[in-house]
């Protein structure tokens, strides 16, 4: 198994071998509670500074937070859901060409996490995309189905400005200037994972994705609006299910945010369950400094003699870093503590 998407195949009836975690480490699913108070932010709040003190808040603290009326339309979100979907539903044969194991690929359909590492397998396929600028990647996105192309463009475009808003209003949370996340991080990549988590025979015994944190700057998360999945780790002990809101986007900080801001803001570890009744899908759009970019905590926030909790790297060390570990390791960001 494991070098085998699981959309492939109809329906799974049990857990092929691979894929069942061992006692200690499965998801508990009847142990976590569904929290409501995720943050949710209105974006279109013409009262300015509270969005700022509410991101701000919700960045602190819980390290997620969802947003509404973030400016990119209802029918254009289920656009992007309908054909991510449809996109899983291909022939075998026609997914078959962009499957790859190799994480450096640009454009790759892959399954799990990281088959050539892991030992246990992940109940996912994705598939993911660089998507900034669009005009070098487009071409070779999958051309099947026909408007997939169109439809993920204008979604990213979109995506990006609302990242970048976010930055801003996260730059001005941290009492720096509104540009300084955006200048540090450089000329961004965004890259994109649809996942797709089919009916899973036996969720208690594995993950669509175990229990991670984004090493990117900013998530952009489009889910399913009537399958859950998401869960987030609150004070490092709980898991907590984020319910579904139509047309809200889920907004997560990645490792970069929590580097820079010296570990005020939070990079939380997260996961993804699967269930046996319906399948889900996620559209997950990156924002990530670009990799020359050089990253540390922005000394402004750094106390006065004080020593930065983070020394200073490139992204690029970083990413390498990242990729060559299994996902569910220590925090990536311990790796690079100042007395490292
Ligand atoms: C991710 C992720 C969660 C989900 O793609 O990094 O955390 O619900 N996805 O699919
Ligand atoms: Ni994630």
């Amino acid at each position: 198994m494991a070098n085998q998407l699981l959309s492939t195949v109809a329906y799974h009836d049990s857990l092929p071998e691979g894929y069942a975690r061992p006692e200690h480490d499965r998801p508990r699913l009847a142990d976590v509670r569904t929290d409501t108070n995720i943050p949710l932010i209105d974006l279109a709040s013409p009262d300015r500074h509270r969005v700022i003190a509410e991101i701000d808040q919700a960045c602190r603290t819980y390290g997620f937070f969802q947003v509404i009326n973030h400016g990119i339309s209802e029918e254009l979100l289920e656009k992007v859901m309908v054909v991510g979907l449809e996109f899983f539903r291909l022939p075998p044969e026609e997914k078959a060409k962009l499957y790859s194991d190799e994480p450096s690929k640009k454009i790759r359909l892959s399954t799990s996490f990281n088959v050539r590492k892991e030992t246990v397998h992940n109940w996912r396929d994705y598939l993911r995309l660089h998507c900034h600028p669009l005009e070098e990647f487009v071409p070779d996105w999958p051309s099947h189905p026909e408007t997939f192309k169109e439809i993920i463009s204008v979604y990213c475009r979109e995506v990006r400005l609302l990242g970048l808003r976010l930055l801003g209003a996260i730059s001005l949370g941290l009492g720096l200037e509104e540009v300084y996340v955006e200048k540090v991080l450089g000329e961004q990549e965004q890259h994109m994972a649809v996942n797709y988590y089919p009916r899973c025979p036996e969720p208690d015994l594995t993950y669509g994705l175990p229990k991670h944190t984004d090493p990117n700057a900013l998530t952009i998360l489009l889910m399913d609006p009537h399958v859950s999945g998401l869960q987030v780790l609150r004070d490092g002990a709980k898991w907590i299910a984020v319910h579904p809101r139509p047309n809200a986007l889920v907004i997560n900080l990645g490792d970069q945010l929590q580097a820079l801001s010296n570990g005020a803001y939070k990079s939380v570890w997260h996961r993804a369950v699967v269930n046996a009744e319906q399948e889900r899908l996620s559209v997950a759009s990156f924002l990530c400094p670009c990799n020359s970019a050089v990253i540390c905590p922005a000394p402004r926030l750094v106390g006065d003699g004080e020593d930065p909790v983070y020394r200073s790297y490139t992204y690029d060390e970083y990413y390498k870093r990242f990729w060559s570990r299994n996902l569910d390791q220590e925090h990536c960001l311990e790796l690079f503590r100042s007395q490292h």
